[in-house]
């Protein structure tokens, strides 16, 4: 482990015996007590429902300081990559740990250009889908099934194979995720286009149809390749640690991909852009929004402000910041300025923020409070939106696999638990039992 200072300890008291444990710092964020040797020292394991607390994995890839609201991609800070670079450039910093100089990213991003068609067998594969599939089950099914094509790219021992199976996954994701988009509504899939650029092309394969010409538009592509940034990655969320957790056993990265996109599926993570948006058409007009509230604030109402509150950020989320300036611009290039959705969105966020409840509990509005609303201005439907989370995230995804992969430390994830079940007791023949 780089940059830990041994110097510090912990000390532990069990029954009058104490255990040293060791502390590792970080190059910023809190510092970490090591508690692998607790069970050989102690017998005892720690507790941490929904590891709130634990850190499990080192990694040098992505940093989030939640109470300032700061997200670092290998030290750069999200606002500067959004605002000046583009997709395929934070592709290649999440996945080297540098920005590219000007002839590797020509070659990056020719390399993934190159790569984004799939083989045809695929387009049979998805015949199998009834037509009106969710596109995220799809994906979930899609992206598994790569390993039985790309069979030349699943040793995760050979760093080549490593690293072709990388370039797959980002130049193909988008494909996948177009062809899941045009399946589901019944329209032949469009094949990927060279000339254009990554988040053009997958408007153009998510939009055109074979019978007309279609013109990328420049803002729009701008926007989503923004939003693409803005979801690359996030450091040890749940559907990345799944991707690790699953990758650990030494599982193939198409499988630890699969993985990933079904954890992101949930309304908790990936699917709350959806049902944020959903939220907001309930709410139906602004006049509406104090009863939302009221019933959000109700503790025996399970209702929840979607696109609100973030396990780590204690702060606003600066992708959220972002993602509602991006909102803004393509609304108005789509004409949809006038979107009532958008007006009971900034007014749900203003009444929120200097709401006592939401104050107390530190809940800003997260990255999905606005992407719903921009996603459907571009065309896109609801069923796609996490689709679209993670064409962005799979880069996040493959870096921190790769990552554990290259980690001299790496081992099979595996918690243990703190058993509350029967005691040993004696099997009963079914005539017996009561
Ligand atoms: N609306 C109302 N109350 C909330 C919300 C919310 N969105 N989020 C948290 N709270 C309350 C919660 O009821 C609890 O109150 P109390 O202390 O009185 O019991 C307190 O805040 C702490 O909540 P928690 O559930 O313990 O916090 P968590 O860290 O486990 O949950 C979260 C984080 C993101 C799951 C949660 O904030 C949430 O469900 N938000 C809505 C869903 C959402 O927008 N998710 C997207 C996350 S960002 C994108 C991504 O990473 O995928």
């Amino acid at each position: 482990m780089d940059n830990k200072a041994n110097t510090k300890s912990a000390t532990l008291t069990v029954d009058g015996k104490s255990v040293e444990l060791p502390v590792h710092a970080g190059t910023i964020g809190p510092e970490v007590v090591d508690i692998s040797k607790l069970y050989a020292q102690t017998g005892m394991f720690t507790y941490d429902p929904g590891f709130t607390s634990t850190a499990s994995c080192e990694s040098k890839i992505t940093y989030i300081d939640g109470d300032k609201g700061v997200l670092l991609y290998r030290g750069y800070p999200i606002e500067q990559l959004a605002e000046n670079g583009d997709f395929l450039e934070t592709c290649y910093l999440l996945l080297h740990g540098e920005l590219p100089t000007p002839a590797q990213k020509k070659d990056f991003d020719s390399r993934i250009t190159h790569h984004t068609m799939l083989h045809e067998q695929m387009a049979r594969f998805f015949q199998a889908f009834r037509r009106d599939a969710h596109p995220m089950a799809v994906m979930v099914a899609s992206v598994g099934a790569l390993a039985a094509f790309y069979h030349d790219s699943t040793d995760i021992n050979d760093p080549q194979q490593r690293m072709i199976a990388s370039m797959r996954m980002i130049a193909k994701i988008p494909t996948l995720a177009a062809m899941a988009y045009k399946y589901s509504i019944g329209q032949p899939f469009v094949y990927p286009k060279n000339d254009l650029d990554y988040a053009s092309n997958f408007l153009r394969m998510c939009f055109a149809v074979p019978c007309e010409e279609y013109q990328v538009n420049p803002v729009l592509a701008r926007a989503l390749d923004k939003i693409f940034i803005l979801h690359a990655d996030h450091e040890q969320n749940a559907s990345t640690s799944t991707v690790r957790i699953a990758g650990s056993s030494g599982a193939n990265p198409f499988a630890c991909i699969a993985a990933g996109i079904a954890c992101l599926w949930g309304p908790a993570h990936g699917g709350a852009n959806e049902a944020a948006l959903a939220m907001l058409a309930e709410i139906g007009s602004v006049d509406k929004i104090p009863e939302f509230i009221a019933k959000v604030k109700d503790k025996n109402s399970q209702v929840r402000l979607m696109g609100f509150g973030h396990r780590v950020y204690k702060n606003y989320d600066p992708r959220a910041k972002l993602m509602q300036q991006t909102a803004h611009e393509v609304l108005k290039e789509t004409g949809h300025g006038d979107d009532p959705l958008l007006h009971i969105a900034m007014e749900l966020e203003k009444i929120a923020l200097s709401d006592e409840y939401f104050i107390e509990r530190k809940l800003y509005p997260n990255v999905d409070f606005y992407s719903g609303i921009t996603l459907k201005a571009m065309g896109f439907p609801t069923s796609m939106f996490t689709v679209l989370f993670a064409v962005a995230r799979t880069v996040g995804w493959i870096g921190q696999w790769r990552e554990m992969i290259e980690d001299p430390a790496q081992k099979i994830g595996r918690p243990r638990q703190l058993y509350t079940g029967a005691t040993e007791r004696s099997y009963i023949g079914i005539g017996n039992r009561k």
